[in-house]
């Protein structure tokens, strides 16, 4: 036999034995080719659809899976019918199991031949099986795949200080248990996706989101806050010119784990235990509150408007405050129509030369039908309101008011979405107390203990107010003279 022959009727020993092994055979060569050709760098990041990283990392290994597991099933169903047709010929004295003889040059070639295979295959299952979960934890996974439901979420995220880290650095954190629980969960997402039975809006706060321990903490450690910090907030009026008023606090973050005046220093020392009951979904009414001191104090709290009775207290579900109770946007920042535009105005988005920028926005922010064509509601306001009250600025500031009724039209895109049920103030920021009650769910001076005392509102504990909307504070200018 030449050694063409040899190989030819190896191969034909192997896997051309009937139809379901060479059916099995070709599915999973065709797949092997199309794996090895996507695990070649690079070549995924041409394409900047998420449904290639499905089909290259979970369809064709499905597949590959598959055909590699109806090879034998055809060998062993081939093999059975050899056999009986043998016995009938020969008698029962033939044995089931086959004599392997590796004096014959085909068997040896056929056992090389898988040897050889199942290393390949091995080598393909791995790299295949790590490539799916590195692309299943990509945000582009978690956020574009299911576009509708994530889409919210994947805008506020690319637009945030956490665009750098993974959804799955704060949603599922390290551990296994935590994987496994989150690909389960994940399951049950992917069904509800597919019977479009999921909420719109999803509902806050999240449901067993990881403790704040296990994500946030792995890349922001309590210890190490110190501090204060200046924070300038610069807002627009709504007048004429826009005047810019500038606010300037010195906030006291202190830190984490040490005794001293500051917002972390009191609330994320792991010797204190602060629990509260949250009269509604959102946990934006919160009725009782204890503090558990390390050296055993306990005082409570209650909410002068409060009818809960101690047995009600005994019974409710309480929650230990974490970082999520006042970071609960750390990343998922919807903006105010009013704080989207001092936003984009400061980032000289919208030329704050155009009389009434500020007014007309908001207003027609608020008043656009999100159902409909958007952009073409705004741009017909936005000419209407110049061309009855400024006309020649049409045309002298013309690039302005374009530049300006697109940057409203992509504030209204970032912060609104019809599709999932999510307009302005849909999703609470507790981290403050300006547009939603946030610290002053407790700091209210209207939370009692039973010996008087109150969780206080006192202006100074949390920050030194330097300015208060003003033109150009003094502070600022002092600092910038130094
Ligand atoms: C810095 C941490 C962090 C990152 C990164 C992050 N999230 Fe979140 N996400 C949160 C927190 C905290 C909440 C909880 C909000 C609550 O319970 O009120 C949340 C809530 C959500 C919600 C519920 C709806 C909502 O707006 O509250 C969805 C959906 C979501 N995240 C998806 C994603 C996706 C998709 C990504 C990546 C593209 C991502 N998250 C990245 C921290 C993060
Ligand atoms: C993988 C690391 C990582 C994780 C996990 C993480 N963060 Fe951050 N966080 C960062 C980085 C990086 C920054 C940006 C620092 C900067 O801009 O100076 C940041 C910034 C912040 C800021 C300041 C934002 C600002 O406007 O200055 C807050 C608040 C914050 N993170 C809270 C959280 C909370 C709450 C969680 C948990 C839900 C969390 N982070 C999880 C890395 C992380
Ligand atoms: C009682 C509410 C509260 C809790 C609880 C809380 N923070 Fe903060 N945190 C704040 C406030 C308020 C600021 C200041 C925000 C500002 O400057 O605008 C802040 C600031 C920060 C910053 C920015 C710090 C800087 O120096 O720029 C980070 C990061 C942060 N917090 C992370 C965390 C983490 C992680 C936890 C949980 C271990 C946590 N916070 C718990 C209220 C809280
Ligand atoms: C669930 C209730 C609750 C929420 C919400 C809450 N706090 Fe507190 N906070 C308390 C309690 C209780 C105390 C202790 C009583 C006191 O000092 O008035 C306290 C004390 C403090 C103190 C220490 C005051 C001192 O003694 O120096 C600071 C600072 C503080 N909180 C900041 C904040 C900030 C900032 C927020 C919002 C981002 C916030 N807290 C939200 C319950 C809460
Ligand atoms: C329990 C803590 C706490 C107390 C008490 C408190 N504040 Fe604040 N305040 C905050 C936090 C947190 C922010 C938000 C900072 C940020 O935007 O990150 C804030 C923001 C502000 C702002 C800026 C609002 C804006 O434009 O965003 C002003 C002004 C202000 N506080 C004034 C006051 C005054 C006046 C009092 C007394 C009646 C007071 N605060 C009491 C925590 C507190």
């Amino acid at each position: 036999m030449n050694p063409a022959t040899r190989w030819l009727s190896t191969l034909m020993a192997l896997f051309g034995r009937n139809w379901i092994t060479m059916i099995g055979t070709g599915v999973t060569t065709v797949c092997a080719v199309l794996i090895i050709a996507f695990l070649v760098p690079g070549l995924m990041a041409m394409s900047s659809t998420p449904y290639v990283g499905i089909f290259a990392f979970l369809i064709l290994p499905g597949f590959f899976v598959l055909g590699l597991s109806i090879i034998p099933v055809g060998v062993y169903w081939d093999h059975r019918k050899k056999v009986a047709a043998r016995r009938r010929a020969e008698g029962e004295a033939v044995s089931h199991y086959p004599t392997l003889n590796f004096n014959n040059p085909v068997v040896r070639g056929a056992a090389g031949l898988v040897f050889f295979l199942t290393v390949v295959n091995v080598f393909i299952i791995s790299s295949v099986s790590y490539r799916a979960v590195v692309h299943m934890d990509s945000p582009e996974f978690c956020g574009e795949v299911c576009h509708t439901v994530m889409q919210p979420e994947f805008t506020s995220y690319v637009d945030s200080p956490h665009s750098r880290v993974k959804c799955v650095e704060c949603h599922i954190g390290p551990g296994a248990p935590w994987f496994v629980r989150s690909k389960l969960s994940g399951a049950g997402q992917v069904l509800a996706v597919a019977f479009n039975t999921y909420s719109h809006p999803i509902p806050t706060p999240v449901e067993n989101l990881r403790p704040s321990q296990d994500t946030c903490e792995e890349c922001h450690w309590p210890q190490k806050f110190t501090g204060d910090r200046v924070r300038v907030i610069t807002n627009y009026s709504e007048d004429e010119t826009n005047s810019a008023l500038q606010t300037v606090l010195l906030m006291h973050i202190g830190g984490g784990a040490s005794r001293g005046a500051g917002i972390h220093s009191w609330h994320i020392d792991p010797r204190k235990e602060t629990t509260y009951i949250a009269t509604d979904e959102q946990r934006q009414k919160i009725a009782w509150v204890q503090v558990k001191e390390a050296d055993g104090t306990v005082t409570e709290y209650k909410a002068a408007d409060s009818e809960l009775t101690p047995e009600q207290i005994a019974a409710a579900e309480k929650r230990r405050m974490d970082c999520l109770d006042c970071h609960n946007r750390p990343t998922h920042i919807f903006r105010s129509p009013a704080r989207a535009l001092d936003e984009a105005m400061t980032k000289g988005r919208i030329d704050v030369s155009l009389p009434y920028i500020k007014k007309l926005g908001v207003e027609v922010l608020k008043e656009v039908d999100a159902a409909g064509d958007v952009r073409t509601q705004i741009e017909q306001r936005v000419r209407a309101y110049y061309g009855e009250n400024y006309n020649e600025l049409l045309e002298s500031k013309r690039e302005s008011v374009e530049t300006a009724i697109a940057e409203l039209a992509a504030v209204h895109k970032r912060n609104v979405f019809p599709k999932m049920d999510i307009t302005w103030g849909t999703y609470p920021n507790n981290l403050g107390h300006e547009e939603f009650p946030g610290c002053y769910r407790c700091h209210d001076d209207s939370h009692s203990s039973a010996n008087g005392e109150v969780i206080r509102q006192d202006c100074t504990i949390c920050h030194a107010v330097l300015a208060w909307q003003e033109e150009n504070p003094e502070v600022l200018q002092k600092l910038a003279a130094q």
